[in-house]
C-alpha cells in the first residue's frame, strides 16, 4: 500500500505554548507514529520573515520549536523533519508556481485583505501600506511547501484552510497547463482538536500575550497558572467545570478518569486557589521530563543543527526528484 503523505509547517515566530502543543504538536506526533503515514514536518522560517525582521528572534524561535518537537518525542528517523530554508527547491518552485497563479487569487487572501481593510479604517491613502510582496505571495510559497512533497493531507488551523485551498487551485491550474504533475492536497481541519483558552479567557495565542509557554520552569509555571481568570465564586460554592479555563487545560492533558474526578471536586465546591494548585502540580509533573530534555537540547544547538541538516538531506533528495519532473514539464529541461 502506498503511504499517505501528511505535511505541515510551523512558522518560526515564537516559543511554543500549551495551546500549540495540544492543538498541533500532539496530534502531529501521534500521526507520525502511524505506519501508513509518511509524516513531513518543517520549520517555516521563510514564512517567518513576513512578520519577523529580528535575526536573533528568528534563530531563537527556530531552535525552540525544533527542541520542542524533539523533546516531545518526534523521531527524526521515522519522519521528515527539516527547515524550509534548507531546501532551495522550495523558493524555486514557488517562482514557477507564481507564473501560473493569477494576481486575483492572491487579492482574495484573507491575510492580505485584512491589511487592506486595516488601512481603510485608518484612512491611509495607500490601501497597500505595509504590505510586502512576501505577505502578498505568502500562499504561493505555502503551495510550494505542500506540492513539492506531493502531500495528500495538510493538517492546519482554521486560519490556514484558505491557503491550502489556494494550493489546490494552483496545483490544478499547473496540472491543467502542463499535464499531471502534482498531487492535489487536502486541508485537514479537525473541529474537535482542542483550542485552549488563555489566561484572560480569550483563545490562547502569542498575539494576545495570554499564553503559558510549554517549557517554563516550575516557578514561572505556577505564577502563570495563578493568573488564570476565574469568576468570584467562593470555596464551598459549586463551580461549573465547563465554564472554567482551569478545568479546560487540565482536561486537555489528563486521562478521562482524572478529568471526571476533577470535575466532581469543582461541582462540590473546590476553591479556585486549590483548583489552580491541582492544575499546576499536574502540569508540572507531566512536563517535567520533556522540560529537562528541552533544556538540554536548547543548550546544544550543534546537535539540533545536525538533526536539521540530516532532515534537509532527506528532503532535498525528494524535492530534487520532483523538480526534475517540474522542469521537464515546463520546458526548462530537455526530456531525454
Ligand atoms: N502558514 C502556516 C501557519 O502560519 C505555516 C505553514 C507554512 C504551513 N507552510 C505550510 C502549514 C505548509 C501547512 C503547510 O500556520
Amino acid at each position: 500500500m502506498n503511504k499517505k503523505t501528511v505535511l505541515t509547517g510551523i512558522t518560526t515566530t515564537g516559543i511554543p505554548h500549551l495551546g500549540n502543543y495540544v492543538g498541533a504538536i500532539r496530534p502531529a506526533l501521534s500521526e507520525s507514529r502511524n505506519e501508513n503515514v509518511n509524516a513531513c514536518y518543517f520549520l517555516a522560517d521563510l514564512h517567518a520573515l513576513v512578520k519577523n525582521r529580528d535575526p536573533n528572534l528568528l534563530r531563537e524561535s527556530t531552535l525552540a520549536i525544533a527542541a520542542t518537537w524533539l523533546a516531545m518525542g518526534l523521531d527524526p528517523d521515522k519522519s521528515m523533519f527539516y527547515r524550509q530554508s534548507d531546501i532551495p527547491d522550495i523558493p524555486a518552485l514557488s517562482w514557477m508556481l507564481s507564473s501560473v497563479t493569477s494576481k486575483g487569487l492572491m487579492n482574495r487572501s484573507h491575510a492580505y485583505k485584512a491589511f487592506v481593510q486595516e488601512n481603510k479604517i485608518n484612512h491611509s491613502r495607500d490601501p497597500d501600506k505595509g504590505v510586502t510582496m512576501a505577505l502578498f505571495t505568502y500562499p504561493i510559497l505555502m503551495a510550494a511547501d505542500i506540492l513539492i512533497f506531493n502531500a495528500h493531507q495538510v493538517p492546519v488551523g482554521k486560519d490556514q484552510i484558505q491557503h491550502v485551498e489556494m494550493a489546490r487551485d494552483i496545483a490544478q491550474r499547473f496540472n491543467h497547463l502542463y499535464g499531471e504533475t502534482f498531487v492535489i492536497p487536502e486541508a485537514v481541519f479537525d473541529n474537535k482538536t482542542a483550542v485552549l483558552t488563555g489566561l484572560d479567557g480569550r483563545k490562547m495565542s502569542k498575539t494576545y500575550n495570554n499564553s503559558i509557554p510549554l517549557f517554563v520552569d516550575s516557578d514561572k509555571l505556577r505564577k502563570l497558572i495563578m493568573k488564570i481568570k476565574t469568576n468570584s465564586l467562593q470555596p464551598g460554592q459549586p463551580k461549573d467545570p465547563n465554564e472554567s479555563v482551569i478545568f479546560e487545560i487540565f482536561q486537555a492533558f489528563s486521562s478521562p478518569e482524572e478529568a471526571t474526578n476533577f470535575k466532581e471536586k469543582l461541582l462540590e465546591g473546590l476553591g479556585w486557589g486549590d483548583a489552580k494548585q491541582i492544575l499546576f502540580e499536574y502540569l508540572d509533573f507531566y512536563l517535567e521530563k520533556p522540560r529537562q530534555e528541552y533544556n538540554r537540547l536548547i543548550m546544544d544547538s550543534a546537535y539540533i543543527e545536525s538533526i536539521l541538516k540530516q532532515g534537509a538531506l532527506k528532503a532535498q533528495n525528494k524535492s530534487s526528484e520532483m523538480m526534475i519532473k517540474v522542469r521537464k514539464a515546463i520546458g526548462l529541461q530537455a526530456i531525454e
